[in-house]
């Protein structure tokens, strides 16, 4: 049985991903086709000709319509076909489906439920690219995996010490202690200390010190966005705060954030994207650069334990997993999944 929830916003890119040129992109199993009106506004529409199927991505924007190249039907920006070269009468089933669309924070999101439920405010409070807080740099990896084997691996940070021993150099500390989790209207939080461990990454002032305390909080926001914020103090800072969340009269070494988006373009593919650097007070250009690169081969090596494990899962898909206390966040994130699933996924297929 397919775990893909309908009433959910998805990252379909980066806002520069888009243009007066039609872009492809699948969500959900489902072909989208996505342009920018005239306005500059996007557009998102069901990738599939009314005709005969021809992906209208392979066709050409007029104005704010998309015309099909195979045979010639255009469509406006609501779906409705507007044109059947050589024939009058235009069918009321002569569409196809639009998707709500929003752009925030430098993320394309699009909707793919019942669009009455819409609610852009449900969106993750990711960074812009050019908040001038922070100096972000940005990939994304394709996956052949489910989507929620990623969220897992994002909700559980102990494998850090495992899986990122080399990338990262995490010590044993990521795996031995265990975060503070509470529950989100729409996600989870999780929050701790890292005590008297290497910095990482070592860079800014952090660099000058062998050993530093590291507060790291995450938000992951459903269905599948993690949004990290990272602080480095001198060691000793954590028993200074009672372990508690650092207050501003002590001095951060070097902070970064990280905003991360997991997306189900199938049952069993997956687009990860992601942005991440300094805070603009703490960093530079040249240490987003560094830091971007070092997460880019880190999360090649989560894709190869994730598709490893997905393998594996495909072999004997009854067997069921044995949690460990490491997979609170995990556990309720999957719980709230489960409700949403419930309470706000109706089959929904609705033309314009
Ligand atoms: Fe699009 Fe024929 S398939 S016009």
């Amino acid at each position: 049985m397919s775990n893909l929830i309908r009433n959910c916003w998805y990252v379909a890119g980066w806002s520069t991903d888009f243009s007066r040129t039609p872009e492809q992109r699948w969500l959900l199993g489902e072909p989208i086709v996505l342009y920018r009106r005239t306005d500059g506004g996007i557009v998102a529409l069901e990738d599939r000709c009314a005709h005969r199927m021809a992906p209208l991505s392979a066709g050409r924007v007029e104005d704010d319509a998309i015309r099909c190249m195979y045979h010639g039907l255009k469509f406006g920006s609501d779906g409705r076909c507007m044109e059947i070269p050589g024939q009058e009468l235009i069918p009321d089933r002569a569409c196809v489906r639009r998707y709500p669309v929003v752009e925030k924070n430098s993320w394309v999101w699009v909707w793919m439920g019942d669009p009455s439920l819409a609610d852009d405010s449900r969106i993750a409070n990711s960074k812009a690219l050019d908040d001038p807080s922070w100096i972000l740099k940005t990939g994304h990896l394709d996956y052949e995996a489910n989507y929620e084997l990623i969220n897992d691996n994002l909700l559980d940070l102990t494998h850090l010490t495992y899986v990122h021993a080399g990338s990262f150099g995490a010590d044993e500390a990521w795996s031995r202690n265990r975060p503070k989790i509470e529950t989100l209207d729409n996600g989870i939080r999780s929050s701790r200390w890292i005590i008297n461990s290497p910095p990482i990454p070592p860079l800014g002032k952090a660099a000058q010190h062998e050993r530093v305390d590291i507060w790291t909080s995450f938000d992951f926001i459903m269905p599948g966005t993690f949004l990290l914020y990272t602080a480095m103090y001198a060691a000793g800072t954590a028993r200074l705060c009672g372990e508690g969340e650092p207050g501003a009269e002590h001095e951060i070494l070097f902070n970064n954030f990280t905003s991360q988006a997991v997306v189900p373009l199938s049952e069993q593919t997956s687009r990860y994207y992601f942005s991440w650097g300094p805070g603009a007070a703490f960093g530079t250009e040249a240490d987003a650069q560094i830091m971007i690169d070092v997460a880019k081969s880190a999360f090649l090596e989560d894709k190869v334990m994730i598709e490893a494990q997905q393998r594996i899962i495909n072999a004997n898909p009854q067997v069921r997993p044995m949690p460990t206390s490491a997979d609170k966040a995990i556990t309720i994130f999957q719980r709230m999944m489960k409700a949403q699933d419930v309470a706000r996924d109706a089959p929904v297929f609705e033309r314009a």
